[in-house]
């Protein structure tokens, strides 16, 4: 079986450290998904979190990446609006023929939402996500909830 692909997309660091992390971990390559979007200030976070509510697709930029070379993904995001942020949604519509039928599980990291909401949401839009874990700002241990999560997905 092939390494897991982990893609990620971050606005100020908390999903890129915890991508990078779990990079390590599995020792899997680590695909970032960049945000074209001007995204300072208040107005453009409130902004922001419009464009994730209704469930926007937002410019990005990404280096070539062969998904071919891949069994499943593993997508580290942010939490916006209990909704998928909107440059993960760019890159899972560009690449829905090469993810048919591959697993997706998401860590998705945010301040204080409830996770059920959230799933229910990312499920209804993206039928492939298998497996959804939070992982709060607030989080002490981040090395063991990573080893969890990996636990949990090869159950
Ligand atoms: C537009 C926007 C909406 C957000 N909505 C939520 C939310 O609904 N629930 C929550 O707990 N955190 C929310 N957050 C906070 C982020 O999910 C949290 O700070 C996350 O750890 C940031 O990850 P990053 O550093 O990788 O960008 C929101 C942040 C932004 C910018």
């Amino acid at each position: 079986m092939n390494k897991p692909l982990i893609v990620y997309t971050s606005r100020t660091g908390h999903a890129r450290t915890l991508a990078e992390k779990l990079g390590k971990l599995l020792t899997a390559p680590v695909h970032e998904v960049i945000d074209r979007i001007n995204r300072k200030g208040f107005f453009r976070f409130l902004f922001s979190g419009f464009q994730a509510v209704t469930k926007k697709a937002t410019p990005i930029d990404e280096a070539m990446i062969d998904l071919s070379q891949h069994d499943s993904i593993i997508i580290v995001v942010p939490v916006w609006a209990s909704n998928m942020v909107p440059p993960m949604r760019t890159w899972l519509q560009k690449h829905r023929s090469e993810l048919a039928n591959k697993p997706i599980a998401i860590l998705a990291t945010c301040k204080g939402s409830d996770s059920e909401p959230y799933i229910k949401t990312i499920q209804a839009e993206f039928p492939q996500v298998t497996y959804c874990k939070f992982c709060y700002e607030s989080e002490t241990d981040i090395e063991g909830l990573l080893k969890r999560f990996v636990a949990e997905l090869q159950k």
